[in-house]
C-alpha cells in the first residue's frame, strides 16, 4: 500500500507491506539506521521517535499509523548541519556512553523541552523514564537535559557547572 507522511520535514511517499512496523519501515527501508531496537516490545525506549512532536515506540507502531502525520527521528534533530542543543549537552556532559539508549532519550528530551524548556529535576526523571540505559546511572542524563534546558533558554554559560 501507499503511504505519505511527512519525515524529518520533508514529505515522503513510499509503498509499505500491510502489517510493517514504523521502526522496519525506517531502518530497513529508509536507511535511517539511528532509530535502536532493544526490546522490541515497548518496554525500553531505544525505538523512540516523535510522532507529531510527542514521543512513541516505533516498534509498537505500525508503519500505516503514521500516514498523514509527522515523524522525527534522530536524524532530523540536527538544524542546518548543527547538532541540536540537547544533542550538545548530551555529549558534553557524558550522557552518552555505549550510545544505544542515546537515540530515543534524545528524541524524548526534546519532546519535554518543547513542552516544557524549564523542568524540574522531577519532571525530567518522569519524562525520561520510558527510556532505560544502561550504562550511565542516568546522572549524566539529567545534568544533560538540564545543560539543554538552560542553553534552549539563553542562561548565562557560566551556570553550565556540570
Ligand atoms: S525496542 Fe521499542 S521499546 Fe524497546
Ligand atoms: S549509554 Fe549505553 S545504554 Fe545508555
Amino acid at each position: 500500500m501507499k503511504l505519505d507522511f511527512v519525515l524529518n520535514n520533508k514529505r515522503v511517499s513510499i509503498n509499505v507491506k500491510g502489517g510493517l512496523r514504523l521502526i522496519d519501515l525506517l531502518r530497513e527501508q529508509l536507511d535511517l539506521v539511528g532509530t535502536k531496537e532493544g526490546c522490541g516490545k515497548g518496554e525500553c525506549g531505544a525505538c523512540t521517535v516523535l510522532l507529531d512532536g510527542k514521543p512513541v515506540c516505533s516498534c509498537l507502531i505500525l508503519a500505516s499509523q503514521v500516514r498523514n502525520r509527522e515523524v522525527t527521528t534522530i536524524e532530523g534533530l540536527s538544524i542546518e548541519g548543527e547538532m541540536h542543543p540537547a544533542q550538545e549537552a548530551f555529549t558534553e556532559t557524558g550522557a552518552v556512553q555505549c550510545g544505544f539508549c542515546s537515540p530515543g532519550l534524545l528524541l524524548s528530551t526534546v519532546a519535554l523541552l518543547n513542552e516544557n524548556p524549564e523542568p524540574s529535576r522531577e519532571q525530567i526523571r518522569r519524562a525520561l523514564s520510558g527510556n532505560l540505559c544502561r550504562c550511565t546511572g542516568y546522572e549524566k542524563i539529567f545534568e544533560a537535559v538540564e545543560l539543554a534546558s538552560r542553553r534552549i533558554n539563553g542562561l548565562s554559560v557560566q551556570n553550565d557547572k556540570v
